[in-house]
């Protein structure tokens, strides 16, 4: 049995969404935080500040793929990007198993008390919770836009001037009022200010022993996969390639079916480190420089910098993580070799060099799957990969 923390995987999934190109540290986390502050002040149920907390830590999932272009500045400001990155992130929430409470919130994030919101809801039509998400929301983009995350000593009239801005326009009355109860607080700032949110977060975390099954992390998994092949047009099949090719290879050799779903899980997750490399890089159509390179290169160390933090797939991180170490020590992150890698790192590996060459690049286009295949071989021969488990792979893929 496989038992998923959801609190935990949320978490680190925001954090991705946050250490993204064109994102802040934090955003996302200290958005949830605030949020959670609101949700208590007002006096909601637990059970819908379980519900808003889970939807301010993936509040912007619509901003990662399609939108990663953008920085947060454009997508919080600008009505047609306002609109869209609700509906993309609305259109992934779809494929989450995550109650449909949850996905309307983030829906209607950005709707706004008069009606001037991007799907025009107004006043008490907008879902609760997705006001306090609204409030949360701006109110973390202008703390940081003022502090810069500097210890700075608050000055509630300023902030009591930026609510009376919006008051009855962005936000409604009552929240505000709430608000103000909320940082009246000397505990709030001295939080929101820690450089550790996620530990303040780990302390609050509401709903702490909400879990998820494997089956719905693999649903989650899938999901995220299309968020990062989504990235960039030469990756759009990238990780759902790896998962399909693991997932036969892992079937021919025999694993079981929990294992089969374990290292799936790890193909569709591989890249998710990707979500860091800034686009320009990432679609370069000449050579690299080694800065460059090296940035391309942190996307594994990311990848399982992310998944690590969910206690229970540990696993899984590391053969997601080690999808480019190679069995002579030549590869990276961390240099593993023959000695620490084990088969299923191989088995990512493998579908994952399979796949890159076989898909079109910024600077050529896809091999046909025999010659990547030879390329396979000759990199085996010199002692890059398993020369046994290619022979058992050239059946799975030719
Ligand atoms: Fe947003
Ligand atoms: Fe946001
Ligand atoms: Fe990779």
């Amino acid at each position: 049995m496989v038992d998923i923390k959801l609190g935990q995987l949320l978490n680190s999934l925001s954090y991705a969404l946050d250490i993204a190109e064109n994102r802040y540290y934090g955003h996302s986390r200290r958005t949830a935080y605030i949020a959670y502050y609101i949700a208590k002040e007002i006096g909601l149920k637990e059970e819908d500040i379980i519900d808003i907390y889970y939807a301010s830590l993936i509040h912007d999932i619509g901003m990662a793929g399609d939108l990663s272009n953008y920085s947060v500045m454009d997508i919080h400001y600008h009505d047609d990007l306002k609109k869209e990155h609700c509906a993309l992130g609305y259109k992934i929430l779809d494929k989450l198993p995550l109650k449909k409470e949850i996905k309307k919130y983030i829906l209607y994030h950005h709707e706004e008390w008069e009606g001037t919101g991007p799907y025009g809801l107004k006043e008490n039509s907008i879902p609760l919770a997705s006001q306090i998400i609204h409030l949360a929301d701006y109110f973390e983009i202008f703390f940081i836009r003022n502090t810069e995350y500097k210890v700075v000593d608050y000055d509630v009239n300023i902030i009591s001037r930026w609510l009376d801005k919006y008051r009855n326009k962005m936000f409604q009355s009552y929240l505000c009022d709430a608000f103000l109860e909320v940082i009246s607080k000397e505990r709030f700032w001295l939080d929101l200010k820690s450089i550790n949110i996620n530990l303040v977060l780990e302390i609050i975390e509401p709903g702490k022993n909400i879990s998820i099954d494997i089956e719905d992390l693999q649903k989650i998994s899938e999901a995220f996969s299309i968020l990062i092949d989504a990235k960039s047009k030469f990756t759009y099949e990238h990780s759902k390639g790896i998962s399909n090719i693991t997932c036969n290879f892992a079937t021919y050799l025999g694993y079981n079916p929990l294992m089969i779903k374990k290292l799936t899980i790890a193909a569709n997750l591989h890249d998710i480190g990707k979500f860091v490399i800034p686009l320009n890089i990432l679609e370069k159509p000449g050579k690299l420089t080694s800065t460059e390179f090296s940035i391309i290169k942190s996307h594994a160390y990311y990848t399982k910098l992310i998944l690590k933090q969910v206690e229970g797939i540990e696993d899984i991180a590391e053969w997601a993580g080690n999808h480019h170490e190679k069995l002579n020590g030549k590869g990276y992150p961390e240099k593993l070799d023959e000695k620490t890698l084990t088969k299923e790192d191989q088995l990512i590996a493998f579908a994952d060099i399979f796949q890159a060459l076989t898909e079109d690049r910024p600077y050529r286009n896809g091999m046909n799957p025999k010659n990547a295949i030879d390329i396979m071989k000759d990199m085996a021969e010199k002692g890059y990969l398993c020369n046994s488990m290619l022979s058992d792979f050239k059946q799975v893929v030719l």
